[in-house]
């Protein structure tokens, strides 16, 4: 049986750690579905307006060899609607999110990765302003 992966995240200022995370997310099954935060989500998550709007941060996304279908995340309520509607088999996240999504293990399973250490979107916005 094929296995379809699903994993979420704003992926703003596109860094190796994002890479890291969904070639990791890839290697757990075939197809690789990403959910991108909207701008709008983003300013209700992380309360400030992401640097890469998000046609460019899907474009980014999508432009990915191991990605395979991308679509914009609307709201975090609607998880449980995204993982059905895309048919996943798995959700894979950061371990930020560890325990977060256990929820959701009646309808497919759940794999926390460890996050790339040292490299943030946070952490480069705050350099680059320093300089
Ligand atoms: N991620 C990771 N390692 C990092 C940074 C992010 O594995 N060093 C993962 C997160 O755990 C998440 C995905 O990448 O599953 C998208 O995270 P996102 O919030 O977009 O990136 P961050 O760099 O964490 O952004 P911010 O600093 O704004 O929170």
């Amino acid at each position: 049986m094929q296995k379809r992966v699903i994993t979420f995240g704003t992926f703003d200022v596109f860094h190796v750690g994002h890479v890291n995370i969904l070639e990791r997310c890839a290697s757990l099954g075939d197809t690789l579905i990403v959910g991108v935060s909207s701008d709008a989500l983003n300013m209700s998550k992380k309360n400030r307006a992401p640097v890469y709007n998000q046609y460019d941060r899907l474009k980014i996304i999508q432009s990915l060899s191991f990605v395979d279908e991308v679509f914009f995340e609307e709201s975090l309520e609607k998880k449980r609607d995204y993982i059905n509607y895309y048919r996943a088999d798995v959700l894979a996240m950061g371990d930020d999110w560890e325990g977060k999504f256990d929820e959701f293990n009646d309808i497919c399973e759940v794999v926390y990765f460890p996050r790339t250490p040292s490299i943030s979107t946070t952490e480069i916005i705050e350099i680059v302003k320093s300089i």
